[in-house]
Formats: C-alpha cells, sequence, structure tokens
C-alpha cells in the first residue's frame, strides 16, 4: 500500500472529513484544511505529494492555491474538484497547471484512479526527466527537428504539456508536423508506455464513425455483426489523437465531449458505462474559430479541447531549419530505399531556401525521397528534383494530390503546360484519354507536346510514374507537377 501524503483542502466540513476517510482508506496518509490559505501553509510544512483542493472556498479558492503553487518550488500535483456546470474553471485549473480534475458530486472510482496514475506520474518523474533528456537535443526533441526559435518555441510547450493529462489542440496547415507533436507528447508523458491511438476523423464515413471512436456491441445496428472496440478503450491509459477533428459530425462531436466531461463512454447499442482514462489529443488543419464560425465544430467542444493551443508554424516561416531537415530526412529516406545518399548540393539548398513549401514538411521529405530514387550518387542535385522545381507553386496535400495549384505570376501558356501534363500523368502518359479529358484533339495535344519537347514530357512523365511505383504503400506521396 501507498504511503503517500494526501492533502485535501475543502471548507465543508462534511466533506472534509469523509474525503479524507475515504483517501484514508485507500492506504494513502491524509491531512486537511480548510481553505487555500491554510492549505498552502500545510503544502510547505507536510510536503504532499498530492493536493485535492475545492475551488471555491473562504480566503483563498483553489485556482489561487494553484497560482501561489505555480510560482513556488513545490512540486506537487493538484487534483482539482469543481461543481457540475462549472466545467470553465476546471478548464481554467487545468490550464493553471492542475493535473486533474473531478466534478461533483465525486465519482470515487474515477478520483481512486487520478490519485493511482497522479501517484505513479510523481514516481515516473525521475523516468521521466532521463527520457527527456534523452530525447532532447539542441536541435531537436525525439524526432522533430528544428533549432529556429518557433520550433525551439513549441518545443518548450510540448514538454510543458506532456506530463499533464490536459488535452491539447494541435494547429497548422498539413504537413507541419502535427502527428509528430502529437506522438512526441505521448512520449514524454507518463502514459508512454501505454497505447498511441490516432484515428483521422476525415478518413472515416460518417456512418462507421462513431463505433470506431466508441466502439459497438453486437448487434448494435445493421451490420454490427461482432462486438467492436473502439478507439478510447483501446487507447486505455494512453493517449488517443483526434486527428481532423474539424471533419467530425457534429452529433459525434456532442457524444464526444460528453465523454470529456464525465469520462464515461457507452458503447454503441450498450447499456453499461465504462469509465475511460485517455488523454484526448485533437489535431486539425483548419482554423478552429473559423471553424466554429462555420457551424463545422462545436464551441463548447472546442473549448474543451483547446485547453492548450501548439500552433505549427509553415516551414517557409522557420526556413533556418530546412538545412537539418534536409540531412536528418534524407538519412531517413536512404536507409528506406537503401541508397547512400549523403547530402544535397548547394544549388539544391538554395532552391529549398528559395521555395514556399506550401505542402510543409511533408512536402520536403517527399521531394528528398523522390530525390533519393532517381539519384544514383551521394549528392542530391538540381536534376534529381522534379522538373520545373520551384518555378510554380506546387501543392502535397494528400487532398489535393490530384490537382494543381498555380501562384499568380503564372502565365496562361505555363498554366496550359502544366494542365496538359498533369493530365497526362494522371492517365499515365496515355494520350488519347488525356486529350479526351482535357477536350482537345489527339492532334492538338501531339502538337503542344512537341511545342513542350515532347521528348523531354514523355520522358519526365515516364519517369515520374518510376518513382510512384517505387514510393507506393507509404503514406499518399507527393504529386509535383512536372
Ligand atoms: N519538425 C519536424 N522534424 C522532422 N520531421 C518532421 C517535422 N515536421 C514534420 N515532419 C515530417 O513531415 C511529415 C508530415 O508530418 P505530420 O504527418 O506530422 O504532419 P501533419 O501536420 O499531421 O499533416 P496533415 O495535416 O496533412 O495530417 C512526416 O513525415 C513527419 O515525420
Ligand atoms: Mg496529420
Amino acid at each position: 500500500m501507498s504511503q503517500e501524503k494526501v492533502l485535501i483542502v475543502e471548507d465543508e466540513v462534511n466533506e472534509r472529513t469523509g474525503l479524507a476517510e475515504l483517501i484514508s482508506a485507500w492506504g494513502y496518509r491524509t491531512e486537511t484544511a480548510s481553505d487555500g490559505v491554510e492549505g498552502y501553509e500545510k503544502i510547505a510544512s507536510w510536503s504532499p505529494s498530492m493536493v485535492v483542493t475545492d475551488l471555491k472556498m473562504p480566503r483563498m479558492g483553489g485556482l489561487e492555491l494553484l497560482e501561489r503553487l505555480s510560482s513556488s518550488s513545490q512540486t506537487v500535483a493538484v487534483i482539482v474538484v469543481t461543481a457540475q456546470g462549472t466545467i470553465d474553471s476546471a478548464v481554467q485549473a487545468m490550464r493553471m497547471g492542475a493535473y486533474d480534475y473531478v466534478t461533483k458530486p465525486i465519482d470515487i472510482s474515477r478520483l481512486k484512479t487520478i490519485l493511482q496514475n497522479a501517484s505513479s506520474l510523481l514516481g515516473a518523474k525521475v523516468e521521466l526527466e532521463i527520457t527527456r533528456r534523452k530525447l532532447r537535443d539542441a536541435g531537436s526533441l525525439g524526432t522533430l527537428i528544428g533549432s529556429s526559435k518557433k520550433m525551439q518555441e513549441i518545443f518548450r510547450l510540448i514538454e510543458m504539456v506532456a506530463p499533464s493529462t490536459a488535452s491539447v489542440l494541435i494547429t497548422g496547415a498539413s504537413g507541419t508536423g502535427k502527428e509528430l507533436v502529437a506522438r512526441t507528447t505521448h512520449e514524454l508523458s507518463p502514459r508512454r508506455n501505454k497505447p498511441f491511438v490516432a484515428i483521422n476523423c476525415a478518413a472515416i464515413p460518417e456512418t462507421l464513425i462513431e463505433s470506431e471512436i466508441f466502439g459497438h456491441e453486437k448487434g448494435a445496428f445493421t451490420g454490427a455483426v461482432e462486438r467492436r472496440t473502439g478507439c478510447f478503450e483501446l487507447a486505455e491509459g494512453g493517449t488517443l489523437l483526434l486527428d481532423e477533428i474539424g471533419e467530425m459530425p457534429i452529433a459525434t462531436q456532442a457524444k464526444l465531449l460528453r465523454v470529456l466531461e464525465d469520462r464515461k463512454l457507452r458503447r454503441l447499442g450498450s447499456k453499461v458505462e465504462t469509465t475511460v482514462d485517455v488523454r484526448v489529443l485533437a489535431a486539425t488543419n483548419k482554423i478552429p474559430e473559423e471553424a466554429v464560425a462555420r457551424g463545422e465544430l462545436r464551441n463548447d467542444l472546442y473549448y474543451r479541447l483547446n485547453v492548450f493551443n501548439i500552433h505549427m508554424p509553415p516551414l517557409r516561416e522557420h526556413k533556418e531549419d530546412i538545412p537539418d531537415l534536409v540531412q536528418s530526412l534524407l538519412s531517413d529516406m536512404s536507409s528506406k530505399h537503401g541508397r547512400k545518399v549523403a547530402t544535397v548540393s548547394e544549388a539544391v539548398l538554395n532552391l529549398f531556401r528559395n521555395y514556399s513549401w506550401p505542402g510543409n514538411v511533408r512536402e520536403l521529405r517527399n521531394t528528398l525521397e523522390r530525390a533519393v530514387i532517381v539519384c544514383d550518387g551521394a549528392v542530391v542535385e538540381t536534376k534529381h528534383l522534379p522538373p520545373g522545381f520551384g518555378q510554380t507553386t506546387v501543392r502535397t496535400s494528400s487532398d489535393d494530390s490530384d490537382g494543381i495549384r498555380l501562384s499568380v505570376g503564372t502565365t496562361v501558356g505555363e498554366a496550359e503546360k502544366l494542365l496538359i501534363l498533369k493530365t497526362l500523368e494522371s492517365t499515365n502518359n496515355n494520350k488519347t484519354r488525356a486529350a479526351e479529358i482535357l477536350a482537345i484533339s489527339l492532334k492538338t495535344l501531339h502538337n503542344k507536346l512537341k511545342e513542350y519537347g515532347s521528348a523531354a514530357a514523355a520522358e519526365a512523365a515516364d519517369k515520374e510514374n518510376e518513382v510512384d511505383k517505387e514510393m507506393e504503400g507509404e503514406e499518399v506521396p507527393a504529386k509535383e507537377e512536372i
């Protein structure tokens, strides 16, 4: 049995003694205080490892106590007790560094789990610190690379938020590393030996999403032939990443909110509720406030998830990281494809520095992957980049891989060429089919290709196909324009 010390801070005498008896019965040593002032003094003199505190109390309330503790050197896990319907103050408490919260009337089993988790957190603190030091390097945090000011700030936020159970909303454009941030947060948390489960809300049909998340019983709906364990249960004790949260149907968002607030879950078609202990992280490449305004994201859910926000900058805003990213990604890609490509030429690096990277780090990664495949030596040169690289704005996000994106400054002639070559690419160089799609005659297409230098164009298209084949089976590959 644990002999850890728990201080109970509560002004209402019956609740105070009741809680103290209960927590003592679980094997902890307990002391009590009747408000924040007394609580703060006892923390200093008795050094408990955990504090269970009410929020509203005379003289000094729970939030003020938290504030005091955050500016002191005390390491103590604070669990806040809030009245139902005052989730706002719970969110605020989490922001101020509370470990977790329970709502009144207190769910005893949940409080017990929280205390157990908190004490294992404290036990794991030393171990965590070792992990943190291992993962932390001057220019990286785990697999995240970046010595720029912007990335260093991201690392600081991750390290700060990782140890708690607080929800984190990770925002930023596609390919900026949101999923990597979520994984790193899990890695740096006391939950890291438990599962990390990621679910992409955009990739699951609306009709299936609820059963994916919450699970279902056999026969819950037509087609539910087997019982299914949902993501929440799969992530028990660990971390769940709800990716593309803005794509989640509104009705599902309402259910999710309930699970987040009560930490209780009911599988579809089930009558029983189970308590879940899952840390929820969410990611979106939309601007959340705008998604809320458009009615795609429930305001209350946004508020609940956005306890902390980590906003990933686009790559063009931290270009100083490009050389380090190139080195790291190149070595990954080289070993993946069994090549010995060690570096990129100065000319390539210059092109990279001058490019706007609309697909962010993922686009850089994909560009390097292609280069590694077509490169026969140790150094990536400009000829290994997709033809015309850097001259047009290309986009590599999966949702847009069939389109072309043109930046202002492109001539109509260039746009036409891009469109024709892209269409040829998508038809595997089948000119008849491409002409049909473009609604031009085969003869016109041939003439156009002659104009562009048909040999080069055909070769480029062939090479593209070759490269795509080699990259199959990976995450959606980049489709640069040729
Ligand atoms: N700072 C970084 N250091 C190293 N690799 C990175 C970094 N940022 C992103 N990556 C790599 O870039 C790719 C895209 O990252 P990730 O999948 O995390 O992006 P995302 O923001 O979740 O994108 P999307 O919104 O399209 O899902 C991954 O291969 C990831 O490993
Ligand atoms: Mg992602």
